[in-house]
């Protein structure tokens, strides 16, 4: 038998109502989204398990954080709305909002940037670590490998016992990410590192940290700045994605919060997930002019090929991805600003996107743009190489990830994650000799 065949086998109908055992399983509500029917006594009473690959149907946690519903295309970050967050806030009022469940006040704000600000810095050590990779590694690989090295150096706040260690790595990570990120680009690129400075926002420090040259003054766009400050609101937390739910299975050891976060990231760097910007952009390029769309559209249809419109379809939303509509603006936005009238790759895009909302195939399975599909010709026309899209993913989506790995270990239910499964493979058998095999 093939080892990609499943070998289990429907074992008839279910057994408890056969045998006349029935157990009462509690329904749990939440104060939005579907109600969830807890099973963990099914196992201790029943000798079952339940099976769900890929947690289709499966919450895995409790939180207070972030809600999506899928159907009508809705994104709440503590109850606020993703479109008025971008609209009218900024990425550090959003970290705070997600890491302590409020908006801050005027002198909350003010305290929280400076302490943010506090830990832009890294350890000098950590600038020879850079040099140990090849100049054309990716920078993902560069970021999983620095984040993951994060904790050889801050020991004073790898203690997740301890509550104010906890909120100092929370701020580690928030603050040291983009330096991060802007390092792992300009060691990829041949150029000098760029200290962080702290007189800037978020953004501008991070766009200084990786545009600016020692040779040259760097002058600040804020029509720029507003637009990455945007895309860091994008994806700051999206709930339980695989991501997410990475870094939660392995803070559930106990293993400190860098070690976790570098986890994060090596998930998050599958196309399935924020390799997917990256994905649709080469997508797109090899689609070339609004011509050969058809071809692509077929293909993508064809139940023999393995291709997929990147950029297209996502596990919760069977609606327009929130996020995909503020992108799209966002991203008219920034290629008017860099002078960019008819980018024929976003020609091909909104095309692309018109004639997939008008398929019958798209329209049955529900796949709409997702925030990939735009994002990906913003941060091109910002002067991001392909390479840097997941990185920048990862900056943003660090918020969110420390944000529910400091919410699973302040949870009294916490347990190690240790899913149980379906074996399918061969009964006890005897060992035989070498000799006689
Ligand atoms: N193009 C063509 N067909 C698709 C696509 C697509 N992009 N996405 C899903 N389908 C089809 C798929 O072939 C399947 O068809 P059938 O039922 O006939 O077998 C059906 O739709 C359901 O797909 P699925 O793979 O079972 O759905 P999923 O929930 O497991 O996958 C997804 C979600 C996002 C992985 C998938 O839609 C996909 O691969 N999209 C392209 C990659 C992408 O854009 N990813 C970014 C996700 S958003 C950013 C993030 O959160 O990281």
């Amino acid at each position: 038998m093939s080892p990609s065949k499943s070998r289990a086998k429907p074992s008839g109908t279910d057994q408890l109502a056969d045998s006349g055992a029935m157990i009462d399983l509690q329904v749990m509500s939440g104060t939005m989204g579907p109600d969830v029917i807890d099973v963990r006594k099914l196992y201790a009473e029943t000798g079952k398990f339940t099976y769900d690959p890929g947690f289709t149907s499966t919450a895995s946690c409790e939180s207070s954080i972030t809600f999506i519903d899928g159907e009508e295309g809705t994104l709440l970050h503590r109850g606020y709305t993703i479109e008025e967050l971008t609209e009218h806030g900024s990425f550090m009022e959003t970290c705070h909002l997600l890491l302590f469940g409020e908006l801050p006040s005027k002198s909350e704000m003010l305290e929280f940037e400076h302490d943010i600000t506090m830990h832009t810095m890294l350890h000098e050590q950590l600038y020879n670590f850079f040099k140990g990779f090849r100049r054309d590694a990716h920078p993902m690989a560069i970021m999983c490998g620095v984040v993951g090295a994060l904790s050889a150096f801050y020991h004073d706040s790898t203690d997740i016992t301890d509550e104010h260690q906890r909120k100092i790595a929370c701020y580690r990570m928030i603050a040291k990410m983009p330096t991060i990120a802007a390092m792992a680009f300009k060691y990829h690129i041949g150029q000098p590192f760029i200290y962080p400075r702290n007189d800037l926002r978020y953004a501008d420090n991070f766009l200084r940290m990786c545009f600016a040259v020692p040779a040259e003054n760097w002058v600040n766009r804020p029509a720029l700045s507003h637009a990455m400050d945007k895309i860091f609101i994008l994806h700051a937390d999206h709930e339980q994605n695989a991501s997410t739910s990475t870094v939660r299975l392995a803070g559930s050891s106990g293993a400190n919060p860098f070690a976790c976060i570098a986890a994060g990231i090596a998930c998050l760097w599958g196309p399935a997930h924020g390799g997917a910007n990256e994905a649709a952009l080469s997508m797109l390029a090899e689609i070339g002019s609004v011509d050969r769309i058809p071809e692509y559209i077929a293909k993508a249809k064809d139940k023999d090929d393995p291709f997929r419109l990147m950029g297209f379809g996502h596990r919760v939303y069977k609606n327009y991805d929130p996020r995909a509509r503020v992108m799209q603006a966002s991203c008219h936005e920034v290629l008017e600003e860099v002078g960019v009238k008819n980018d024929p790759l976003l020609q091909v895009a909104i095309e692309l996107e018109r004639i997939a909302l008008e398929d019958d195939y798209f329209a049955e399975k529900k796949l709409f743009p997702n925030i990939d599909f735009y994002s990906g010709i913003t941060l091109k026309a910002m002067g991001f190489p392909t390479s840097m899209f997941t990185v920048l993913f990862a900056v943003a989506r660090t918020v969110g990830w420390i944000a529910q790995w400091r919410e699973m270990i302040e949870d009294p239910h916490q347990k190690i994650g240790r899913p149980r499964q379906l074996y399918t493979g061969e009964p006890p058998r005897a060992y035989v000799p070498i000799d006689k095999r």
